[in-house]
């Protein structure tokens, strides 16, 4: 066997310690695959006496993880402290300078810093892995930048978020407040430290950042996402978007246009038979459209300590099975000098149905004016139905919710006559509007 692979591992929260227990569960698996032993050297968190409920006794203790990053105990530098710059940052660039393979589970850091982190390993001849970084578990960074070389994409979407789809399925099967919801998906460790990255809408945009990258041979471009969390989504919309035939997703897209590329993160209205309408929980899904192969979905644990040691494990292990003089390759599949600049696609708006939630002064002829409104921006409305005031997420008592369904229109046009009706003085609260994809 050869000498083991020395790895230090910096941020020992849900996923550090998950992963320090998979390589002691697995040491003996790993060598034998790998062909050499992995060990863990050194350590690096922010408070040592802390109970994390893994053994890191045998490793040296960096308070510092840039100082960790150089070390001449490690090989490998696994980052999982999270965080788009500060330690996460400064420790991965300095373990790249000083030619160690970096390991690391930080969408926010990538999405940001990706390309100049994959040149600097490019450089150096070592390995940018981050597997973790993109739907937990998933192995869609190895699909797409390996096992899809042959295909051009056109397509790739999903659910990529576990937060947001835990919090929006408890919220219909159990009617529990998003809060609730909310403060589990942080106890189960599903969240980021600062979970507004998640119900915002940012994690899921981190993610398709990469994602469209891979997808597209292009350079990152996070800054080019249109972006809607679901903070505003209630358990009516949920209620009644099940009574009409759909559920609530958040999805993230990329997608190739005849101008650019378009990248949108927004929640979603897909039909309850339609394959994304069934992952539920912590479970994220990632669809790709591609040429050659057709159409994969691919669907797994999207967070979690397990889910994300195991794809950080994996990481590790091909960086184990590798040998001197072995050619790495290129951290977004191919050099940083070939991706094409982004070119982001003209702002084309939603053409499909929309689900508008809204909350109606209940006084004679605001229906008919709001039909009206409608009518003058040429949207054609499927239904409306107005609920009734027990099930009603209306605000003010005189008010009442009303749920239109409109058949495809542009998002313009939907923009127009909702500004229309709130001036005509009709609404008692902000409306809701949801994008359906057939
Ligand atoms: N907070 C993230 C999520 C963790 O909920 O999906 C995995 O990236």
């Amino acid at each position: 066997m050869d000498a083991p692979l020395r790895l230090g591992i910096a941020g020992l929260g849900t996923v550090g310690s998950a992963l320090i227990n998979l390589l002691q569960n697995k040491s003996e698996t790993l060598a034998e695959r790998c062909g050499r032993a992995i060990i863990v050297t050194a350590v690096s968190a922010r408070d040592r006496n802390r109970d994390r409920g893994c053994d890191f006794s045998a490793a040296k203790w960096f308070d510092n993880p840039v100082e960790m990053a150089a070390s001449e105990d490690i090989d490998v530098f696994v980052e999982l402290i999270g965080g788009t710059e500060g330690p996460a940052l400064d420790s991965v660039k300095k373990a790249l300078e000083a030619g160690k393979h970096v390991v690391t589970a930080n969408k926010a850091m990538l999405a940001y810093h990706g390309m100049e982190l994959a040149e600097l390993a490019e450089n150096k001849g070592v390995l940018l892995n981050y597997e973790a970084a993109v739907a937990g578990g998933i192995p869609i960074v190895k699909t797409m930048r390996e096992s899809l070389t042959g295909n051009d994409v056109t397509r790739v979407y999903g659910i990529l978020n576990g937060t947001c789809n835990y919090i929006l399925t408890r919220m219909e099967d159990e009617g529990i407040s998003f809060e609730d919801c909310l403060a589990d998906a942080q106890r189960l460790g599903y969240a980021e430290a600062d979970p507004a990255f998640d119900i915002e809408g940012n994690d899921t945009a981190h993610k398709l950042a990469i994602l469209a990258s891979l997808a597209f041979a292009t350079k990152l471009a996070p800054d080019e996402i249109y972006i809607e969390g679901i903070t505003s989504i209630t358990t009516a919309d949920i209620e009644a978007a099940k009574s009409l035939g759909y559920r609530i997703k958040l999805l993230g897209v990329a997608q190739k246009t005849d101008s650019g590329i378009e990248q949108r993160v927004h929640p979603t209205m897909v039909p309850l038979n339609a394959p994304i309408a069934q992952i539920a929980g912590v479970t994220n899904a990632v669809g790709i459209d591609a040429d050659v192969v057709g159409e994969l979905l691919m669907s797994g644990p999207g967070a979690g300590g397990d889910a994300t040691a195991s794809a950080v494990a994996g990481d590790i292990a091909d960086i184990a099975k590798s040998r001197p003089g072995h050619q790495h390759g290129p951290a977004f599949g191919a050099p940083v000098a070939k991706l094409a600049p982004y070119q982001r696609a003209r702002m084309r708006s939603h053409e499909g149905g929309y689900f508008i939630r809204l909350s109606v002064n209940d006084r004679a002829g605001a229906f008919a004016a709001i039909a009206t409104r409608m009518g003058e921006s040429q949207i054609s409305l499927e239904s409306i139905v107005q609920q009734e005031p027990h099930t009603s997420s209306a605000s003010a008592d005189n008010a009442r919710t009303v749920i239109l369904i409109t058949h495809s229109t542009t998002e313009s046009a939907i923009r127009e006559a909702l500004e229309n009706i709130r001036n005509d003085g009709h609404l008692a609260a902000d409306p809701q509007m949801i994008r359906i994809e057939k």
